[in-house]
């Protein structure tokens, strides 16, 4: 079934736990994701970024009907998530389309301004019943990082953080601890102490975005640290795109594309039951 963000979070938080956001840009991303959650017998999170909106030529409603709808049919609880969204008109689509939760992403703009931005997306965003997630401390790595005020060396202040929370009224807290996007390596040394100190600063569930550069054992200790949702992208893409690759290799002569999707949709669910079941135990 369809299961709002924000229960999900809470539960794994109340639980010491932690639950995981796979993002979906394809079709075959969500049935991937969804075959793995259900395998490992997992809740789990859909995310549809801002950047994956515009590859579908800045249409929302068609990957986000089609998610929400296979969410209703699946035997676990699937949340759907809007995430790094900057377009404040992007923001609000969200409410029709079967989102209970928004990122809302300020990261890159000076204190003063993520505030403000990020105080008036969490006012409409609880007017329209939805989670609203922020993020302080830029955690770099996008393609269109800005590179002066925020770099990838950033990392979150506790104090100020705490500050940000009770300012922006934000549901929960994505934090820059040491992890970066779109790591193709499994090389990332996350500050767990830093990530100790937040949990106790901040009275809302921290959130670790860049997940797929940092290696099991560090994933786990920042769960115990106080992480609660955990954001992979990357990792799903390195699985699909292998498959997709050495099986065109090897039948050059294929055209019919679910002779290489299917397969490929088949890796992101082994990833996807592989990550749950490595963070379930
Ligand atoms: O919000 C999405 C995540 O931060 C994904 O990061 O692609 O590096 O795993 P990743
Ligand atoms: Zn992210």
């Amino acid at each position: 079934p369809l299961a709002p963000t924000g229960e999900l979070v809470a539960h794994a938080a109340t639980e010491r736990h932690s639950v995981t956001a796979f993002n979906v840009i394809t079709l075959e991303h969500a049935e991937g994701i969804i075959t793995g959650a259900e395998a490992a017998e997992r809740p789990v999170i859909l995310q549809i970024s801002e950047n994956a909106v515009r590859y579908h030529k800045g249409q929302l409603r068609p990957l986000a009907l089609a998610a929400a709808s296979m969410a209703r049919s699946s035997t676990v609880e699937i949340a759907l998530h809007l995430d790094h969204v900057t377009d404040v008109e992007l923001l609000h689509q969200a409410a029709d389309c079967g989102f209970s939760s928004v990122m809302f992403d300020a990261g890159a703009l000076p204190y003063a301004e993520n505030v403000s931005a990020t105080a008036s997306a969490a006012r409409w965003a609880h007017d329209a019943g939805l989670w609203l997630e922020a993020e302080l401390g830029y955690v770099g790595g996008k393609p269109d990082a800005p590179t002066s005020a925020h770099t990838a060396g950033v990392r979150t202040d506790p104090a100020e953080a705490a500050d940000y929370v009770a300012r922006t009224g934000v549901d929960a807290l994505a934090v820059a601890v040491g992890s970066s996007h779109a790591m193709t390596e499994r090389s990332a040394t996350l500050d767990q102490s830093l990530i100790e100190r937040l949990r106790e600063a901040v009275p809302v569930p921290l959130v670790l975005h860049g997940s797929s550069g940092v290696p099991d054992g560090e994933l786990r200790s920042a769960v115990r640290a106080g992480i609660v949702k955990i954001n992979i992208g990357t990792a799903l893409n390195i699985s699909l795109t292998r498959v997709v690759r050495d099986t065109l290799h090897s039948l050059p002569a294929l055209t019919d594309p679910r002779k290489y999707l299917g397969p490929a949709r088949d890796a992101v669910a082994a990833t996807v039951h592989t990550t749950l079941t490595m963070l379930a135990h």
